[in-house]
């Protein structure tokens, strides 16, 4: 089974998203699965045209010439896509968007109707499972709603499953965790169990994605807090920008 995982943190294995991301690739590799992750950090990916010449042209070959080349035969081969990203103004970053938008030529142009709605017929692509990782400054899990409705949609439109979403609600906190002393383990065992999930039972468990969830800390214990951190880094920063 071919994974190819794609993450949009600018802090690539350094950030929050990668914190989620590593122990799930982890169990997907420990089940037997063969994972590939690319950053679009390290990638030249421009953003989509929308002159359709990819959708038209039978090669699905773009007009332009980018990194896209050579990853879009991996897309195509992949039989799980994952999409990581940090939730950005609700939603994906700028890169990941850009990179989904350049996945327009895995359908043809040509529309059916599925399921009573509108969709582009399927093409040259094997993938049949979609997975979100994310994570978010915010304290509630439902900033990640916008983005899940996002990524179900996307599968649809990709005649391919959502199996699922490991999404992680005041993620800076899973960071400084071994430090404050808040439990974390966990949330990482879960993260890496979900993977072995999706390659054996093609979808993640319902428990796995709410540990991964779950509350680190009060709500009022997190607004305690934030302010004063957010205050001591505009400090810095603001020392930085006047030097
Ligand atoms: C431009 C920008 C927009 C953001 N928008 C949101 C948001 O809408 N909701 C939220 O809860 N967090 C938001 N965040 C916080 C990030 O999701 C959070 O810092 C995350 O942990 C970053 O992950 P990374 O370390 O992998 O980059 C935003 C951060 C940036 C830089």
């Amino acid at each position: 089974m071919k994974v190819l995982a794609i993450s949009a943190s600018p802090h690539k294995d350094t950030g929050n998203t990668a914190l989620i991301l590593t122990p799930f690739l982890d169990g997907m590799k420990e089940a037997g699965a063969a994972v590939e992750l690319f950053y679009t950090e390290d990638l030249t990916i421009r953003p989509c045209r929308g002159d359709f010449a990819c959708f038209c042209r039978p090669s699905g070959r773009c007009i332009m010439s980018d990194d896209m080349d050579w990853l879009m035969p991996k897309v195509r081969e992949a039989d799980i896509l994952v999409f990581a990203s940090p939730l950005y103004v609700d939603g994906v970053t700028g890169p990941m968007k850009t990179f989904i938008d350049r996945l327009v030529p895995l359908l043809q142009m040509y529309i059916e109707t599925r399921d009573g709605h509108c969709r582009h017929l399927p093409k040259d692509t094997k993938i049949r499972k979609i997975v979100l990782v994310s994570n978010c400054g915010f304290w509630e899990r439902d900033n990640f709603d916008p983005l899940i409705l996002h990524m179900r949609a996307l599968a649809k439109n990709l005649n391919a499953e959502f199996a699922g979403a490991l999404v992680r609600p005041h993620g800076p906190f899973l960071r400084s965790a071994p430090q404050s002393g808040l439990p974390y383990e966990d949330i990482l065992d879960a993260a890496k169990s979900a993977g072995r999930e999706l390659v054996r039972d093609g979808v993640l468990s319902e428990k796995s994605q709410a540990v991964v969830s779950r509350d680190m800390l009060s709500h009022e214990k997190f607004m305690q807090v934030c302010n004063p951190m957010i205050g001591k880094l505009v400090e810095r920063l603001g020392r930085e920008d006047r030097s």
